[in-house]
């Protein structure tokens, strides 16, 4: 889930499930809640903004965002996804829409927002200099935009890493992706589209009862997982690389009783 070069690889395997659109992308959903809630609190909300969330998985940041009194608009490319996201925020009675689409060509007119938000999702654009040209297009004058990224360390970004290099090694795709942690290169991509950057560090903690049973989980749910290791078991890896997998996790457990991990990300503020 962390190392975005590795996860671009799982994610060009089929690209028409995106993220989301098979397994069950809700535990993970739940584990990424504090970042959510962290982009949010960044984002300082008044009442009545009109906030776009993008790549919404389930909700998470739009669901915050309306509790807070804001009116978001939340869009994915996963219609499974985007109608988790509908049933979660009808069940709490929010003001919210969603919708089905790409970062990359916002169905929306220019300046129709004062906040856009994505927590771990324009990230995994193919074109991130056109998707962050999409979420400023979007903002109202002065407008803001807040975007979580991961930082590439930790045993998550080792384990991820370590299955998308055996995925490009078995599909012989290894695609580059925009190296969102680097402040320069983002500093630099935000410059072409006239916006400033600050950046804010969080970390993320990661539990589970065992190693083990993190692994098990996702291998069961995550649709990274789902897609990746038929893969890996056709060009007969799948065993070796589960086993590398677990020993980075157990190598890196901060909890001998159970299961601890924690994954640095850093959110990216751009402001017009
Ligand atoms: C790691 S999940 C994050 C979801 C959510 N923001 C959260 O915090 O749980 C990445 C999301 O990006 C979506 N996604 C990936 N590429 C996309 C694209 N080009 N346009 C829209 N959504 C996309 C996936 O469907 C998935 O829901």
């Amino acid at each position: 889930m962390i190392d975005q070069a590795s996860f671009a690889v799982w994610f060009s395997v089929r690209r028409d499930d995106r993220l989301g659109g098979v397994g069950q992308y809700e535990q993970t959903a739940v584990e990424l809640k504090p970042v959510a809630e962290h982009v949010v609190s960044l984002a300082q909300l008044q009442p009545g903004e009109r906030v776009l969330d993008l790549a919404i998985g389930t909700g998470n940041a739009a669901i915050f965002a309306a509790r807070s009194g804001a009116v978001p608009t939340g869009l994915d490319a996963a219609a499974r996804l985007i109608d988790v996201a509908r049933a979660r925020a009808a069940s709490e009675g929010l003001d919210a829409s969603f919708l089905v689409g790409d970062v990359q060509a916002l169905p929306f007119d220019d300046h129709a927002f004062e906040v856009a938000l994505s927590v771990f999702g324009v990230i995994f654009a193919n074109d991130a200099n056109r998707a962050l040209g999409e979420m400023i297009r979007v903002l109202a004058p002065g407008g803001r935009a807040l975007l979580s990224v991961w930082v590439p360390t930790g045993p998550i970004d080792a384990m991820v890493g370590t299955f998308g290099r055996a995925i490009a090694t078995a599909t012989g795709v290894t695609p580059t992706r925009f190296a969102w942690h680097d402040t320069e290169a983002v500093r630099e991509l935000a410059t072409r589209h006239n916006a400033h950057v600050s950046f804010h560090d969080g970390e993320l903690r990661v539990t589970a009862s065992s190693p083990e049973a993190y692994l098990v989980a996702n291998e069961q749910l995550h649709p990274m997982s789902l897609t990746g290791r038929p893969l890996l078991e056709q060009a007969g890896s799948y065993s070796q690389v589960r086993e590398q997998a677990l020993h980075i996790l157990r190598q890196g457990n901060e909890d001998p009783q159970a299961f601890r991990v924690t994954s640095p990300y850093r959110v990216i503020e751009v402001s017009i």
